[in-house]
């Protein structure tokens, strides 16, 4: 037993210096062993989707082309009517089915409702889908442009691209233009109660606002997307994740005008590896607790990210007077280049034109690792925790850091209300750090006052 233990310990990469023992032995992380558990995971474990898919190759399965029901294809005549139409058929029939999209369509605003009867279903985009930019086809529901509901065992994929036409939008935009009224934008494609869901190798790109978001949905495979939006384009999130449970961000690369990754409120277990993001703001949790909402976020995992010249690199954003909590969290092999704020937690987040007013009750944050992150820093501040004073961010755990300013120099650290811990070397430090290193790395809190 004492074997198996060993051998299993020593074949995850903390290794050299297991931070488990300052799990174990921090005063601050005292949750029955969850975080323990939690960094002991390995990060390549692989949804079991495959098995739960079928046989998800074309030949196997009763294909249905777009073309076949009415669809022109020329990107300016309306084809949505044809896309309903085969979603219809195809939806309706036993077995699995593949809809194919090979030339340009134009559509408006679609929804394509399941359940079905189908088994499975893979829609197989390898031409392109461009958005109508006519906002009066939006009056019916101006935030969805595609949206796939309630459809199981569905997979979207083939090479092509969805074209949100965005401009209008992004001109339209009160972030663009401070005299205009706040509305909300079209997301690009939604995947909305969608269970057992793989999004695979599509371009996504100039999306009215959101450019793909999973939401209400579980056990879900997305990698090898493509997205981008041009760096002033407002509010183009690349993949925005709310109320999903196990999800798997493999190998995409996304630049847009906002957050690259944003993870909300409901977002259970999700592994985020092989990431490019830039230009935009960053791999974002939250923002969290807006008007005083209770909401939580747990298990998420980034590995394997490259961050250049974005205005965040990892941050979690909460705003003053919600609750609930943002806990389990690990942030490893992060290369930052030129980043604005390369590490960031904020908990006085305040997006509104108006000053947010001092609050009391904050969105707990819990149990944060923070390891092997490297680069440059585009301001002087490379790693700021900005916690609330009432609830401090409790179990943050520093390992090998090392953040600079770009073109060379110290970059410094901000920390206000901030349990930490840390391992091998930090740079920049909060200034008490040499101290705690020769204490043997036991975090205290930190606070301006
Ligand atoms: C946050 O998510 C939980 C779990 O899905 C849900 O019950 C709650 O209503 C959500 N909170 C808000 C403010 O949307
Ligand atoms: C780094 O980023 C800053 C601010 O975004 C920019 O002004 C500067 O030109 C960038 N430097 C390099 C070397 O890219
Ligand atoms: C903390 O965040 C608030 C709001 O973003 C900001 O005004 C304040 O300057 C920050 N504090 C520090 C020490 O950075």
């Amino acid at each position: 037993m004492i074997m198996i233990y060993f051998v299993a310990c020593y074949s995850t990469n903390l290794q050299e210096d297991p931070l488990s023992s300052i799990v174990v032995n921090s005063p601050y992380i005292n949750d029955g062993g969850i975080f323990k558990d939690f960094l002991m995971q390995s990060t390549d474990h692989v949804l079991s989707l495959k098995s739960k898919l079928g046989d998800t190759s074309p030949s196997s399965m009763k294909t249905f082309n777009v073309d076949q029901y009415g669809a022109q294809g020329d990107g300016k005549t309306d084809d949505t009517k044809a896309f309903k139409k085969v979603w219809q058929v195809a939806c309706s029939s036993k077995g699995s089915v593949v809809v194919l999209a090979q030339k340009n369509y134009l559509v408006k605003p679609i929804t394509f409702s399941g359940p079905c009867k189908s088994k499975s279903i893979v829609v197989q985009i390898s031409g392109s889908l461009v958005a109508s930019d006519n906002p009066s086809d939006y009056k019916q529901d101006p935030t969805h442009w595609l949206m796939f509901d309630s459809v199981q065992k569905l997979s979207v994929k083939g090479g092509g691209t969805i074209h949100g036409n965005g401009n209008i939008w992004w001109q339209n935009s009160c972030k663009t233009n401070k005299k205009l009224p706040c509305k909300e934008a079209p997301t690009a494609l939604t995947l909305y109660k969608c269970n057992n869901l793989v999004v695979e190798d599509l371009n996504v790109k100039n999306g009215q606002q959101i450019h793909v978001q999973f939401q209400n949905s579980a056990n879900v495979r997305v990698s090898g997307l493509t997205v981008t939006a041009p760096e002033d384009s407002p509010n183009t999130d690349g993949i925005h994740v709310t109320n999903t449970q196990n999800i798997q961000i493999s190998n995409s690369i996304i630049g847009t005008g906002d957050d690259c990754i944003s993870i909300v409120n409901g977002t259970k277990n999700l592994k985020a590896t092989d990431i490019t993001c830039g230009p935009g703001h960053g791999i974002s949790i939250g923002s969290l607790g807006e008007g005083g909402s209770k909401e939580f976020v747990s298990g998420i995992t980034v590995n394997g990210a490259k961050l250049s010249r974005t205005t965040n690199g990892v941050r979690i954003k909460t705003w003053q007077g919600g609750s609930g909590s943002a806990s389990n969290i690990k942030f490893q092999n992060i290369q930052m280049e030129n980043v604005t704020n390369p590490i960031i937690i904020d908990q006085n987040y305040c997006d509104q034109q108006s000053p947010c007013q001092k609050q009391k009750s904050a969105v707990q944050i819990r149990n944060v690792l923070y390891q092997n992150i490297k680069g440059t820093s585009a301001s002087d501040v490379a790693m700021q925790f900005n916690c609330s004073q009432n609830f401090p961010c409790q179990g943050i755990l520093l390992q090998n850091i090392g953040l600079e300013l770009e073109g060379g120099g110290e970059a410094k650290a901000s920390c206000n209300n901030v349990k930490l811990s840390y391992r091998g070397n930090v740079s920049p430090s909060c200034n008490y750090i040499e101290e705690m290193h020769e204490l043997g790395g036991f975090g205290k809190t930190h606070s301006m006052n």
